[in-house]
């Protein structure tokens, strides 16, 4: 039977129902999941039941799986499946990251000359309330950007850095180890991409991560910045999840970007994720360079 979906609230978000992934999936389903993955950039697959390995393996239907430079979020069963977590064990040392906190709006992976930007997220504790996140779609917001806006971020080029977003993180987040380092320096990435099956464009941003725009100065740069993150995170652009127990999110960090809530920090919650290398035949990949030292 041909995958079935419908739109969440009317929005870019598409809800798939009816199959369970922790089945094995056929040739057809497979297909039709890709294709319908590189029209919408956000796929949700309700009541699931997933080991680690369900859902590495589901994941790895997409492209192969990063291992992410956060090898301390890294499940120690399943390398490829990070933990996101505010829990704690035993001996009080966080079992995953990013904690209780509010996470901004960010693309995952922008900091990375080569970003692997397919990601799985899925939800095995949750708070009572707070906690929910939302995906801004970043196609849909390139256009509804006014013609000087367009005009001022074609061809232009923004530097990532992952220095920027350790800044904002709570605690033991913040430090990572000396490869982490060695494999995270200041990347350059293109602010506009055209989607190899849609042929729309799409911005590629990253407040968390950006520090300016290649060959502008500091001021005019994060002006321009700052006026295009307020015009992509318009509500009309933007799709809030709230989660259930078993919900399995699929989503594509080439066209959006997704920011979180905080929660209490005496609830509990927990979520599991991967983060996959997408082909540049169906997907937005952003081609990165190193900046010039
Ligand atoms: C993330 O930003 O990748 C995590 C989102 C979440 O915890 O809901």
């Amino acid at each position: 039977m041909p995958v079935q979906s419908r739109a969440l609230d009317r929005s870019f978000a598409r809800e798939v129902v009816g199959l369970r992934l922790w089945e094995p999936v056929d040739n057809q389903t497979v297909d039709e999941l890709r294709d319908l993955w590189a029209h919408h950039p956000l796929l949700v697959f309700r009541r699931q039941a997933l080991s680690e390995d369900e859902l590495a393996d589901f994941s790895a239907l997409f492209g192969p799986l990063e291992r992410v430079v956060r090898t301390d979020w890294a499940s120690p069963m399943r390398p490829e499946v990070g933990v996101i977590s505010n829990l704690k064990d035993g001996q009080g040392k966080p079992i995953g990251g990013l904690g209780d906190g509010e996470i901004q709006w960010h693309s995952d992976q922008s900091y990375m000359q080569n970003p692997a930007t397919g990601a799985m997220l899925y939800a095995l504790e949750l708070p009572p309330e707070g906690g929910t996140t939302s995906w801004a779609d970043l196609s849909a917001a390139y256009a509804g950007l006014p013609d000087r806006l367009k005009r001022a971020v074609e061809g232009r080029r923004a530097i990532f850095d992952y220095t920027k977003r350790l800044a904002g993180y709570q605690g033991v987040d913040r430090v990572i180890s000396g490869e982490a380092k060695r494999k995270t320096p200041p990347v350059l990435h293109p602010l506009v991409h055209i989607h190899p099956i849609t042929e729309r464009k799409a911005l590629y941003l990253d407040p968390t991560t950006t520090v300016g725009i290649d060959g502008m100065d500091e001021a005019s740069g994060s002006a321009l910045l700052e006026e295009i993150y307020g015009s992509a995170t318009r509500p009309e652009f933007v799709y809030r999840h709230q989660w259930q127990v078993g919900d399995a999110l699929l989503w594509d960090n080439g066209f959006t970007m997704h920011r979180r809530e905080p929660f209490d920090p005496s609830a509990r919650r927990l979520m599991k994720r991967t983060t996959i290398f997408l082909s540049r035949e169906r997907h937005i990949v952003p081609e990165g360079s190193l900046v010039a030292a």
